[in-house]
């Protein structure tokens, strides 16, 4: 895959499956966005997406975390990630809670999607959780990481209704479709330099951002603001 040497450098951290991985390299290869995959990186040499990465012949890296110490594991990902002079870092289903002493210095430049309307239902199982309540509105959200768990400052959120007798995996497949489009869309607003963080707040084209950027399942191809 190409994209120009002068876009945003980012690296995608992945423990499965890859797909919003996949739709970042995508948009990237196709210059939808002005920013360049430099490194996958997975956490377990069998998630599924360090393969397809591989497949597309992007830079990958396993940084294994199983077995060791929680703080050797993140020296070796900061070192892989300075080595790979990422500016963006995208957390894509990326299985570990990383200890505040790795967030706070990268704050700003980490990004991550959660699958559900933060703040509601942080952590698991969101898309059970969101049936289980019997929402009616559920989606995923595109947020900076800071120290606590899916607590930072949201940029985008895509939402879409909740069918009637929908089951999980359904929710689910309509959930990561949404991702697919607002994943690549924030990280094509910050490559651009539209969208940043100052202290706990995201400015859009230097204004703050009030309310996080909403995408609906039924809108336009990416609902990038214009
Ligand atoms: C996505 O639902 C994302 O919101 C969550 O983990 C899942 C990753 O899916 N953080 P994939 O590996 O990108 O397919």
């Amino acid at each position: 895959m190409t994209a120009s040497k002068t876009a945003l450098p980012l690296a995608v951290l992945i423990s499965g499956r890859g797909s919003n991985m996949l739709a970042i390299a995508q948009a990237c290869a196709q210059g939808r966005i002005g920013a360049r995959v430099v490194r996958v990186i997975a956490d377990r040499d069998d998630a599924p997406g360090i393969q397809a990465a591989r497949a597309l012949g992007l830079a990958t890296q396993v940084v294994s975390g199983s077995g060791i110490p929680k703080a050797q594991f993140e020296a070796q990902l900061a070192q892989t990630l300075d080595e790979s002079a990422a500016e963006l870092v995208a957390l894509a289903g990326f299985m570990r809670i990383l200890s505040p002493g790795f967030v706070e210095p990268r704050v700003g430049r980490l990004l991550n999607i959660h699958p559900s309307l933060l703040p509601r239902y942080r952590g698991l199982d969101t898309h059970r959780r969101a049936l289980a309540a019997g929402d009616s509105e559920h989606g995923a959200s595109v947020h900076y990481v800071t120290p606590e768990l899916d607590a930072g400052p949201l940029i985008c959120q895509g939402r879409l209704s909740v069918a009637a007798g929908q089951t999980e995996a359904e929710l689910s497949a309509r959930v990561h479709r949404l991702e697919h489009r607002i994943y690549p869309m924030v990280i094509g607003l910050i490559a651009a330099g539209r969208v940043r963080l100052t202290g706990a707040q995201v400015l859009l084209d230097g204004s703050a951002l009030v309310t996080p950027l909403q995408v609906s399942e039924t809108g336009d191809a990416d609902g990038a603001p214009t």
